[in-house]
């Protein structure tokens, strides 16, 4: 059964992480989350082994990951956890604990050798009998599950649907997809308990694709983020396909509770360094959870000159925690705004076509960002102070973004 009234902030504090799975599928789309506001109180920063090793990823590749990290000024500029995605799981044993591979002969050591570096370390498992990769997950091993994560000193966990679509939400409802759904929701639910009741705190990161508005729910379970989308590709055409499905998602996020675009392809692929831009960027604009997913031992300057960008980091990790809104669209050009800490704002200009030169450049109409001119800025991409003006016409190449930080906007 579903509810038309929306819980209030109140009750959704009452409720946090003892939530049953019937009511987070009833709550407030607004939904701060007062239990875990210390925890990714700012979106979460990292780097996370998918996106460049996918199945290829051990020990070593871990351990090195978290080398670079300090030896780059990535853990200076704010990446802190390192995330080992799918493909660690080895078998379980009679009495149901769930071992490691040969890529990963101690996971324990692992996590102490993070923790030496001052970094934290996070895990993937989901509720289904098995991963994407096929390899074990926590269905009926959950508490068990968690508290292994703890005693190895896990800080966050990646919890990835997969197999329980077929194993549970199939299974046991074949006809009825409102029931899967609520299935579904009750296996974050039993996780975030099983989280919970450890004592330690794990970065709680839900990975269901955006089925079923997770920003509706995701909140009162515990979830400190939630992917809105299926997955990325390190191509522009799905970049660009992201940023638009999360246009309209800014009510949901705020601090200890995030959407998430899924994790950065800077670096990787095909993307140009304008589309490398563009989409940093707009994963700072959106308050994004950043985790870099490229090959740190051989990252290219210009690469890690994008990651390291300190002024669009923090826009990324603002502490009021507020996403951007695409404000307008004039064709294939995109403005986004976001509201910053102490009254200052964040405007992106993203040219999502062909090259716009001096002959028809774009006009900027700063009336329909609610802004009269001029406005003094700066352009957190040459790093050069910049006025925004009425109608001030702005060249960009195909796929770039303008950034601009101004201060003072009112
Ligand atoms: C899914 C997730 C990815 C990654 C893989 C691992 O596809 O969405 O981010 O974790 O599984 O198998």
């Amino acid at each position: 059964m579903r509810l038309s009234a929306p819980l209030s902030v109140a009750v959704l504090a009452l409720t946090a992480f003892t939530v049953s799975a019937q009511t987070a599928t009833k709550a407030a789309p607004k939904a701060h989350h007062p239990a875990t506001a210390t925890l990714a109180a700012t979106p979460p920063m990292g780097w996370n082994s998918w996106n460049f090793f996918h199945r290829n990823v051990t020990d070593k590749d871990i351990r090195a990951a978290a080398d670079e990290l300090v030896s780059t000024g990535m853990k200076d500029a704010g990446y802190n956890y390192v995330n080992i995605d799918d493909t660690w799981e080895g078998e379980r044993d009679a009495s149901g604990v769930l071992h490691t591979n040969s890529k990963f002969p101690d996971m324990k050591a692992l996590a102490d050798y993070v923790h030496s570096k001052g970094l934290k370390i996070g895990i993937y498992s989901g509720p289904g009998s098995k991963t994407c990769g096929g390899f074990a997950a926590s269905l009926d091993h959950e508490a068990q599950d968690a508290n292994m994560y703890a005693s190895w000193g896990i800080d966050y966990l990646k919890y990835d649907l997969c197999s329980f679509r077929k194993d549970v939400m199939a299974a046991k409802a074949p006809n009825d997809k409102a029931e899967q759904m609520r299935l579904m929701v009750a296996a974050y639910v039993t996780m975030g308990k099983a989280l919970k009741a450890t004592g330690r705190p794990i970065v709680y990161s839900l990975c269901q694709y955006g089925w079923d508005a997770p920003w509706e729910w995701a909140p009162a379970l515990g979830g400190n983020l939630w992917r809105t989308t299926g997955d990325i590709r390190p191509d522009w055409m799905s970049v660009i396909d992201i940023i638009n499905q999360n246009a309209g998602l800014a009510k949901y996020a705020g601090p200890g509770h995030w959407n998430d675009p899924d994790m950065l392809e800077v670096g990787n692929g095909r993307l140009t360094m304008a589309e490398n831009r563009a989409h940093f960027s707009m994963w700072a604009m959106l308050a994004a959870p950043l985790l870099a997913g490229n090959d740190l031992p051989n990252m290219k300057p210009e690469v890690k000159a994008i990651l390291t960008n300190k002024d669009v980091i923090a826009i990324d990790q603002d502490k009021l925690g507020h996403q951007a809104s695409r404000t307008y669209v004039d064709g294939e050009v995109e403005v986004w705004t976001r509201h910053l800490s102490g009254g200052a704002m964040a405007v992106a200009v993203l040219n999502v076509g062909s090259d716009r030169v001096s002959t028809h450049p774009f006009h900027l109409s700063l009336a329909k960002l609610g802004l009269k001119g001029p406005k003094a800025g700066k352009d957190l991409w040459t790093g050069k102070d910049i006025t925004l003006t009425d109608n001030m016409p702005i060249e960009l190449d195909s796929h770039d973004v303008l950034l601009v930080r101004i201060d003072a906007p009112k």
